[in-house]
């Protein structure tokens, strides 16, 4: 848990434009700066950012946030990762509200990273020593160049080497690292022993852990990977990830494999986007993590029935990942073959021809179904009901459900209604799609005008705001809000104040209001807007109020009034009729 008053702080602090230049290098143009957008193609630039309002924005796909969701979105990090990051570029340090129980202390964690970096340093060396481990992999046609790109490594036969490289062999990060197992009488040996060594890194290209594989045959495992530690969750890493970055986002695709060697042998022909899951099925979690980095996930495991297995789990588990901008499909390999020798035999070409003609998740899931069922009989049709129904239930992005549905009522030679009747399926709300929402211009309310113009300057809100903002439809209390929160933070950037009303309004009304803020001109004169609108709006709803007293003053016999009721009555009645707003 991070303190929100942190994040403010963070958002206030760090300069988006400095955040975005690191990446993205930026060029002046006018009181913004701009570049080629990186989260679409372009070829003239169309991505600005503001440094008065601190947000990015780009006309021609839409994408746009704050400092923290750029780093979100361009390094494929989580929040709480993002705001991390951000920290230590401002020289921050992130407050921890409350540590879970079972979460290690921050000192061992760093221990354990800095002792798997310098394993992988040690691993690295010991591969240039070993002749016969350069000749296995020679063997395997790896190229020097991907083999340095990968860090690979190779540990030495023995049971202690790691000794020459930590003078303390016995320190804890060690054995939490999982570098070294401990036998029962507590003596120490080294995990990993005559094997060419993968380091794993997160995404921000520390090392994490390592798989090794064994270069005789007659060991076992062919594979062996490090245990889970507090950096290192299977479930959640993809081997590759941190190399194959800029490459995904560049093919707007990543490439699903099983293997270490698989991700490796793709690099070295050219096919960089590939990554691989560790040794587990594919989580959702790693399909969230790919969707926000590309459109399209594509998987090709082996060729071989672990791998035809492997496919549909890995379909089974994406299920409730599936939005209705991604693309998921299955490439299947002859059965002799996985990417590695696929590639190898073939060339990059012909396997990203494949890749253009994998089959489609919908496809898949039909062609599963209907493999062994001849669904000639009411009982295979039943049958396929059956297990169609909880892939369905899974399936929340309403696009791809429905057509599925509308697919599998067909089959079963039953009318949608009919099937949907029959199975217990999620509600398809009109959700929209989540990529890139496209620009469509509003007409501003005036009090979306007015709170847009204080956002931009907070310190323009003046108390006596509260006193004529009245009413509770979703807009009075956007401007409510926005008042209340500028008078309380006067000097905070747009980011923040924006970041504040998050929880108190209505999210169309917000989102709205996001829209417009992107577009806004910042080279206007905030002041005079500003009490331009003021005059406005206080006429408007000073109009409101009387109106409703009217109303109800006039509904009630002239002996019910109260004296208070008469005075106003007499008042309202005399005023000149006011001009309308
Ligand atoms: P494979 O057995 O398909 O190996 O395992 P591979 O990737 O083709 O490797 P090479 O070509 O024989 O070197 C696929 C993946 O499954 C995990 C590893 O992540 C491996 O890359 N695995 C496999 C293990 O974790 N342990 C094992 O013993 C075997
Ligand atoms: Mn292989």
């Amino acid at each position: 848990m991070i303190p929100e008053s942190f994040i403010q702080e963070l958002l206030n602090r760090v300069d988006v434009v400095d955040v975005i230049d690191k990446s993205v290098p930026l060029k002046k143009a006018g009181a913004n700066y701009s570049a080629c957008c990186p989260f679409h193609n372009e070829k003239s630039p169309s991505f600005t950012v503001s440094p008065t309002k601190q947000f990015y924005h780009c006309f021609g796909c839409g994408a746009h946030g704050t400092a923290i969701g750029f780093v979100m979105e361009y390094q494929g990090l989580s929040f709480v990762e993002a705001i991390q990051e951000l920290a230590r570029m401002a020289g921050m340090t992130v407050p921890q509200e409350e540590r879970a129980p079972n979460q290690p202390a921050q000192k061992v964690v760093i221990g354990l990273q800095e002792s798997l970096q310098q394993a992988a340093n040690f691993y690295k060396a010991e591969l240039k020593k070993s002749p016969r481990a350069i000749d296995y992999l020679k063997a395997r046609g790896l190229s020097g160049v991907v083999a340095a790109k990968f860090q690979i490594g190779y540990a030495p036969a023995g049971w202690q080497n790691l000794k020459a490289a930590f003078p303390q062999y016995d320190n804890e990060a060690l054995s939490v690292a999982g570098l070294v197992v401990e036998n029962e009488q507590g003596h120490r040996y080294d995990r990993f022993r005559d094997r060419i060594m993968f380091p794993i890194h997160d995404q921000k290209g520390q090392v994490i852990g390592f798989g090794g594989r064994v270069i005789n045959p007659e060991d076992t495992p062919k594979y062996y990977n490090s245990p889970e530690t507090p950096v290192f969750q299977k479930g959640h890493e993809l081997y590759g990830l941190f190399l194959a970055r800029r490459a995904i986002r560049d093919a707007g695709r990543a490439l699903v494999v099983e293997g270490y060697m698989d991700v490796v042998a793709l690099a070295q022909y050219g096919i960089e986007y590939a990554v691989a899951a560790l040794g587990t099925a594919t989580t959702p979690y790693h399909i969230t993590k790919l969707m926000r980095q590309a459109d399209e996930v594509v998987f090709c495991f082996d060729g071989d029935k672990a791998g035809l297995s492997a496919a549909w789990r890995a379909a089974m588990n994406a299920l409730p990942a599936l939005t209705d901008s991604l693309k998921l499909s299955f490439l299947f390999l002859p059965k002799e073959h996985d990417p590695d020798s696929y590639v190898r035999e073939f060339g990059k070409e012909k396997f990203e021809a494949e890749i253009k003609v994998a089959m489609p998740l919908s496809q898949y899931i039909l062609k599963h179904l209907s493999e062994n069922n001849a669904l000639q009989s009411q009982e295979d049709r039943v049958r396929f009901l059956n297990e169609a129904e909880p892939i369905l239930q899974q399936i929340n992005a309403p696009r791809s459900a429905m057509f599925l549905r509308k697919k599998v009522a067909e089959l079963a030679q039953l009318s949608i209604d009919e099937m949907q009747s029959l199975l217990k399926l999620p509600n398809l709300n009109k959700a929209p799609v989540q990529a890139k929402p496209k620009l469509t211009r509003t007409t501003l309310s005036l009090q979306k005008r007015f709170c847009l113009m204080l956002l931009m300057q907070p310190a323009l809100a003046n108390k006596n705001d509260l006193a004529w903002a009245l009413g509770n439809a979703d807009e009075d209390i956007l401007l409510q809000q926005t008042i209340e929160i500028c008078l309380h933070h006067p000097h905070s950037k747009p980011v923040v104040i924006m970041r504040e009303l998050e929880h108190k309004v209505d999210e169309k009304v917000l989102s709205e209001l996001a829209r417009e803020l992107n577009v806004l001109d910042d080279t206007i004169d905030f002041s005079l807007e500003i009490s331009g609108a003021r005059n406005q709006l206080q006429d408007a709803y000073a109009q409101k109020i009387e109106g409703i007293l009217l109303a109800q003053v006039s509904e009630k016999p002239l002996s019910a009034l109260t004296e208070n009721e008469r005075l106003l009555l007499k008042s309202l009645g005399n005023k000149p009729s006011q001009k309308r707003a």
